[in-house]
């Protein structure tokens, strides 16, 4: 903390009234926005003339922000400056891969390179303020918010957590290319009963801290200037109310000195969870749990003078709050800098912000499947279908762009990426039907499969478009929408070689079509580059490195299927596949239809096992820092250069609590040319080995005993050394 800022602070305080106050903690959604609960602009300009609003949403732009932080800062008693939020989630102008694409690419670097470009438009434009990154673990896919996401895994989330913090905040928020990090939401939202939006979370205090939150903790530890509740309820009390997560845990515990600000309404929102009979008593209860910033909503400036009367809520309580939005403005250096130059605006992504979301977007499509070499495509090819709903659309961005950008910076579609990477061959593409399955359409089929019996090679664009993921955005079926898995059959019917790329902002359930396609690639949602950056992989320019961060299922009702389950007293052992009484489904498989960490690449990779600088380790030690070294080679043993993602997993095999069969805990993306070969080293200590207990007092403990150290290239990784502790 910064005791030139504290004392700014505590002169404001002095200065402000009860109202004024309670003004900086209420933020207005200007008008373009239409969701429920929408302020229009002409009250959050009447707010702000009173100088009773501290944040305005949705406004961006440098002239529009500018001409309302004139209000503010020109018109107002006090001249504090407003705090404009934005939600610049995977790109502002320069849209990146959705996040769960870039999860995909197991390099933080790219989250980190995305969080930046987007802080130098956004910031350019009077955004001071995103509502990223969201890191939310979660293990549903009928979730539309997974796309958000990065996934299952606690680790890789973190990893990603703390590089998006870096890229959007760097060292100095007051910088002119940096905009304030928001951590969400907060917490558990990921745990969706049924994956059915903003429902029910119940779940133990251990899983709450070894699941949900060690992301969240990552994010504080990056120095994450503001966190968001959550919609959900935590074990039946709203995070919006819940003061062991907002107080106990996020701001005690782990000392965070920023703004927790709600979601849209949430505040509101606790009269509808039945846990506030109306708005004094939601105000009372957010702010009093923790909240400082209401979104939207206006509970605590309508009802906050009353609280403070009769006590129901501290002048100390509205103090913190107040003084956390204050701080938040300091920091950004808001009151020396409270305008953008407006000729100064980044108004279009740049040649080299698109290379970067080219780059980027290659790092996270994923090969599925691969059989015979079918990708990449042969040199020489005379003539390529591209066929199927999302063959030539610029619907690609995914599922959260900035106003307009869809409309002024589409997508490169993948003809136009495959036109402009191969033009000595004839392009045919014919778009069929919708992705949405709105209703059954096969328009343009005949004609897609007569151009895939005629050409040399075929690529199927199918998936789901952007609009079915995302927030709101739930399905119970996920298989592909429409009739694209016909299109499928029939394209393979044609005896023609091809290949798949599929466009998701989840995992899908690659059913029936899997055995008929030869060749799947996982493109997920892969923003403004989509096209350009398919066809360098599509023509083996680069050769795929992504890996799923997430597990594919095999049907719905297999839902949740993850690979860091609890162990079971009755396991499925696939040597006694007929054994009855143990836990599996009777009609299906066993495991996913892809586990997390796979993917392909067009190259070949061993992994070696894992070597330990030691076989034994008092725990001691390592409660006082000591780390085992671990290294793993990895050898190319193809004939092309590639990336392998060498992945170390550990577990513990017996303690207090009952734990995940694997963990991840270490991973690096490693480039190799042919026959080439690395050793990679990981250090692990303590904080790899140990686990929260139930204990609500939070307690982290290091139990003596064996752990396996598994090595490999997925999370079915065999090669495995044994650590003790003792
Ligand atoms: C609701 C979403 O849950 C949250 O993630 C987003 O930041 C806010 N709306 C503001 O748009």
């Amino acid at each position: 903390m910064s005791t030139d800022h504290e004392d700014r602070i505590k002169q404001f305080l002095g200065l402000m009234t009860p109202e004024e106050k309670l003004g900086q903690l209420q933020q207005l959604a200007w008008a373009w926005d239409t969701g429920p609960g929408t302020s229009s602009t002409e009250e959050a300009e009447a707010a702000a003339r009173k100088g009773l609003l501290g944040s305005v949403l949705n406004v961006f732009g440098a002239a529009s922000t500018n001409a309302l932080q004139r209000i503010a800062v020109e018109e107002t008693r006090l001249g504090i400056p407003l705090l404009f939020g934005l939600d610049v989630i995977h790109g502002y102008w320069t849209t990146f891969p959705i996040p769960l694409a870039q999860a995909a690419a197991f390099d933080p670097a790219v989250t980190e390179t995305d969080g930046e470009i987007a802080a130098r438009e956004a910031r350019s434009n009077g955004v001071h303020w995103t509502f990223a990154p969201m890191m939310d673990v979660t293990h549903e896919p009928r979730w539309g918010r997974i796309a958000e996401s990065h996934g299952e895994d606690p680790y890789l989330t973190s990893r990603y957590a703390a590089a998006k913090v870096r890229g959007h905040q760097g060292t100095d928020l007051a910088a002119p290319d940096r905009i304030a990090a928001c951590a969400k939401h907060f917490a558990a939202y990921g745990g969706p009963e049924g994956g059915r939006d903003y429902n029910t979370v119940d779940v133990s205090e251990q899983r709450l801290r070894n699941l949900y939150l060690p992301p969240f903790k990552a994010a504080v530890d990056a120095g994450v200037a503001s966190v968001m509740a959550a919609f959900n309820t935590i074990s039946a009390v709203p995070a919006h109310a819940n003061p062991h997560t907002l107080t106990r845990i996020l701001k005690e515990e782990w000392g965070f000195d920023g703004l927790v600000v709600s979601d849209w309404t949430g505040v509101l929102e606790l009269i509808a969870h039945g846990f506030a009979e109306d708005g004094a008593a939601a105000a009372r209860r957010a702010l009093g749990a923790g909240v400082d910033m209401e979104m939207v909503s206006t509970t605590f400036a309508e009802f906050g003078r009353e609280l403070l009367a009769r006590d129901a809520i501290t002048e100390e309580r509205l103090d913190d709050a107040v003084a956390r939005v204050l701080r938040l403005k300091l920091r950004l250096g808001l009151f020396e800098r409270p305008y953008v130059d407006e000729s100064a605006a980044v108004t279009e992504p740049s040649p080299a912000t698109r290379a970067a979301a080219r780059d980027a977007a290659t790092r996270c499509m994923v090969l599925l499947k691969n059989d015979d070499q079918t990708l990449p495509l042969r040199p020489g090819l005379r003539s390529i279908a591209v066929v199927g709903p999302l063959a030539d659309s610029g619907d690609l961005l995914g599922t959260w762009t900035v106003p307009d950008a869809q409309r002024r910076f589409p997508a490169v579609t993948v003809a136009e990426g495959m036109r402009a990477a191969v033009p000595q061959a004839h392009i045919v593409c014919v778009p069929t039907g919708t992705a949405t399955g709105a209703a059954a359409d096969s328009a343009g089929q005949a004609e897609a499969v007569t151009a895939a019996a005629s050409a040399d090679f075929t690529v199927v664009a199918v998936g789901e478009p952007p609009a079915l993921s995302g927030e709101a955005a739930v399905r119970s079926d996920l298989e592909l929408p429409g009739d694209q898995r016909e299109l499928i059959a029939a394209v393979a019917a044609t005896g023609k070689p091809f290949a798949v790329v599929l466009f998701a902002g989840r995992p899908l359930v690659i059913g029936d079509w899997l055995d008929s396609a030869p060749a799947v690639l996982l493109a997920w949602h892969p923003g403004l580059e989509a096209g350009h950056a398919l066809a360098d992989l599509l023509t083996g320019a680069v050769s795929p490195g992504g890996k799923l961060p997430t597990s594919f299922p095999r049907a719905v009702g297999q839902i949740p299927v993850h690979y860091n389950h609890e162990r079971t007293g009755r396991p499925y052992d696939p040597a006694q596949p007929d054994e009855k009484y143990v836990s599996k489904y009777l009609d299906l498989a066993d495991g996913p239809q892809f586990p997390f960490g796979h993917g392909l690449s067009y190259t070949t990779f061993t992994t070696g096992e894992p070597s330990l600088s030691r076989t034994g380790i008092p725990a001691d030690q390592l409660s006082d820092g000591a780390t085992v070294e671990v290294t793993i080679s990895v050898r190319n043993t193809g004939d092309r250069a590639g990336d392998e993602v060498v992945q170390l997993y550990v577990h513990d095999l017996a303690a207090d609590i009952v734990q995940p069969v694997r963990r991840l805990r270490g991973f690096e993306r490693v480039t190799l040319g042919p026959g080439e070969s690395t050793v990679v080293l990981f250090r692990l200590g303590a904080e790899d080995f140990g686990y929260w207990t139930n204990d609500p007092e939070g307690v982290f403990v290091l139990e003596r005993g064996a752990i396996d150290i598994y090595a490999g290239n997925s999370s079915t990784a065999r090669k495995c050394s044994r650590l003790t502790i003792n």
